[in-house]
C-alpha cells in the first residue's frame, strides 16, 4: 500500500500533467466558500492551465474580483451585457474558448438556475452556450443540500452529463456539521483532470504525422509550406489523453512534443515515409496530419547554387504519397487523412476519401478562404469537416486542442465499428497476408 503522502503526490502529478495547457473557465457563485476558489485558481495555474474567472453578483459579495484577476492574470468577467467585454471576449467567445467549465463553489441557487436552463446572467449563459464538459463543486448549508428541491436539481444535471464534484462532509461555516463543504482543491483538480482522460483509445497504438516537410533545392534552400505542426501535435496529444500509445512523426517545427509519446523527427517526405514504414508495425490507427510537400527537386545541388543566370528552372518530381501508400500496403489499418483546400472543400475531401481509399478525411480551409475558421496554417484555431464512407460531421471553429479531442472521439467510434465489421468479414473470408494489419 502507498503511504498517504505518496498517494497524494501521485494524484498530484497525474492531474498536473492532464491539466497542463488546458483552458479552464472557473465560475464562482455566491457562497461563503467563494474564498476557497482563490486556492483552486492558484493550483490550476501551478498545473499549467490557462484560467478565466467568471463571477456571479452573489460571489462578489464574498470576494473581490481583484483577487481572481491577480491570481488568474486576466480580468474577471461579471456582466452578461457588458459592451466592452462583448467586443473583446464576450459570453459566446468564453463558451468557445473553454476546454471545460468548473463552477466552484456552486451555490444551491446556481444549481437550480442551471437545471432550469436559465441564461439571465453571464455564468449561466456561458454554461448554456457551451458544448464542453461541465463540472459543479456544490457548497452550501447541509440542510440546503439535503433539500428535495436541490437533490432534484442535482439529479437533473447529472442526467444531462454534468459532473458533480462533492460536496464534502465536515464542519460548515454556519457552525453545523454535515454534507455541504466545498471539496478540497486537490480533489477538485483530480476530478477535473479525469475529464481529459476519456480512455476511448486505451489499448490502441496511434501514429500521427505532423508539420511540414522540407525538400532540398541545394545545400541551403528548400521547398516547404506554412504548417506549424499545431494541428498534428494537438491530435497526438488528444490520442495520448484518450489512452493510446502514440508515435508522432514530425517534420521540422518549432514546437516541443507533448509528453508520454514517442516523437520521431524527420525533414523530407522521403524520410517521413521511411520512418513511418519502420515504425508502423503494431499500429492500429494512422492519422496523416502532416502537410507533406507534393513535389521535390529531381536533383538537389550539393553546394549553394550561385546567382548567375537571369532565370533558372527547377525540375520537380512527385514525392511519395505517404497516406495513399500506407493504405495500399496495409488495407486493414484504419487510416485518417486531412485535406487542406482553398476551394470546393467538400468535393475535394470526398474525392481524397475515395482516391486514397482511407476511412476518414478531416477537411479544413486554408489560405484566404480560411479567414472565418482561423486560417488553419499556423493558427491556434481551426474548423473541420469530417467525411467517411457513409457519413459526415461538422466540427465548428474551436482551438486546435479542442478540435483534436472531438476528432479523436469520432475516430475512436468509427474505428470500433470498422474493426468489428472487419472481424465479421474475417469469419467469412480469409484475407491474404498483405491484407493484414501491420504486425498482426
Ligand atoms: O500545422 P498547422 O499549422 O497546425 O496546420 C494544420 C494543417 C493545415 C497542416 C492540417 O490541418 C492539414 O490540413 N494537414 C494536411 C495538409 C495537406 O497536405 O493536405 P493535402 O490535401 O495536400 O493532402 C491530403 C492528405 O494526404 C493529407 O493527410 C496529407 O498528410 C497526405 N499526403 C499528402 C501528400 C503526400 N505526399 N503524402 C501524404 O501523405
Amino acid at each position: 500500500m502507498c503511504p498517504r503522502g505518496q498517494q497524494q503526490s501521485l494524484l498530484h502529478s497525474a492531474y498536473m500533467e492532464r491539466l497542463f495547457n488546458k483552458r479552464i473557465l472557473l465560475g464562482v457563485t455566491g457562497s461563503i466558500a467563494a474564498y476557497k476558489a482563490a486556492e483552486v485558481v492558484r493550483r490550476l495555474r501551478d498545473a499549467g492551465a490557462d484560467v478565466r474567472v467568471v463571477m456571479t453578483r452573489g460571489a462578489t459579495e464574498f470576494v473581490t474580483p481583484m483577487t481572481f484577476q491577480a491570481l488568474s492574470g486576466h480580468p474577471v468577467n461579471q456582466e452578461l451585457l457588458d459592451t466592452e467585454a462583448e467586443a473583446g471576449m464576450g459570453h459566446i467567445e468564453l463558451a468557445r474558448w473553454a476546454d471545460t467549465i468548473l463552477v466552484a463553489p456552486a451555490s444551491a441557487d446556481f444549481l437550480a438556475r442551471l437545471a432550469q436552463g436559465r441564461a439571465d446572467d453571464l455564468l449561466s449563459a456561458i454554461c448554456l452556450a457551451s458544448d464542453v464538459p461541465l463540472a459543479m463543486a456544490p457548497a452550501m448549508n447541509g440542510q440546503m443540500w439535503q433539500n428535495a428541491a436541490t437533490q432534484q436539481n442535482v439529479r437533473t444535471l447529472v442526467a444531462r452529463g454534468v459532473l458533480m464534484l462533492g460536496p464534502d462532509a465536515g464542519e460548515q461555516a454556519c457552525g453545523e456539521t454535515g454534507v455541504g463543504r466545498l471539496q478540497a482543491p486537490e480533489i477538485l483538480l483530480a476530478g477535473l483532470a479525469e475529464l481529459f482522460q476519456s480512455g476511448v483509445l486505451s489499448g490502441k497504438t496511434v501514429m500521427v504525422t505532423a508539420g511540414p516537410t522540407r525538400e532540398a533545392i541545394d545545400a541551403v534552400r528548400y521547398l516547404s509550406n506554412h504548417s506549424s505542426g499545431k494541428m498534428g501535435f494537438s491530435v497526438a496529444q488528444a490520442a495520448v489523453e484518450a489512452g493510446a500509445r502514440v508515435i508522432l512523426v514530425s517534420g521540422p517545427v518549432a514546437m516541443t512534443p507533448p509528453d508520454h509519446l514517442q516523437c520521431l523527427s524527420v525533414v523530407s517526405a522521403q524520410e517521413m515515409i521511411d520512418t513511418v514504414l519502420t515504425h508502423i508495425h503494431g499500429v492500429d490507427i494512422f492519422i496523416a496530419t502532416a502537410a507533406v510537400a507534393d513535389y521535390r527537386p529531381v536533383k538537389a545541388a550539393t553546394g549553394k547554387t550561385k546567382k548567375k543566370a537571369e532565370r533558372i528552372q527547377l525540375e520537380l518530381e512527385p514525392t511519395p504519397d505517404i497516406l495513399a501508400e500506407i493504405k495500399a500496403r496495409f488495407p486493414r489499418l484504419f487510416c485518417v487523412g486531412f485535406a487542406a483546400e482553398t476551394e470546393a472543400l467538400d468535393e475535394y475531401a470526398q474525392d481524397k476519401l475515395l482516391r486514397k481509399g482511407v476511412e476518414m478525411i478531416a477537411a479544413n480551409w486554408v489560405g484566404p478562404a480560411a479567414t472565418e475558421t482561423g486560417g488553419a496554417f499556423g493558427s491556434d484555431s481551426n474548423a473541420l469537416r469530417l467525411f467517411w464512407k457513409d457519413g459526415s460531421a461538422e466540427l465548428p471553429v474551436a482551438s486546435k486542442q479542442k478540435l483534436a479531442r472531438q476528432l479523436i472521439l469520432q475516430i475512436a467510434q468509427l474505428e470500433e465499428m470498422w474493426s468489428q465489421r472487419s472481424l465479421d468479414d474475417d469469419k467469412v473470408v480469409t484475407l491474404p497476408d498483405s491484407g493484414r494489419r501491420p504486425g498482426r
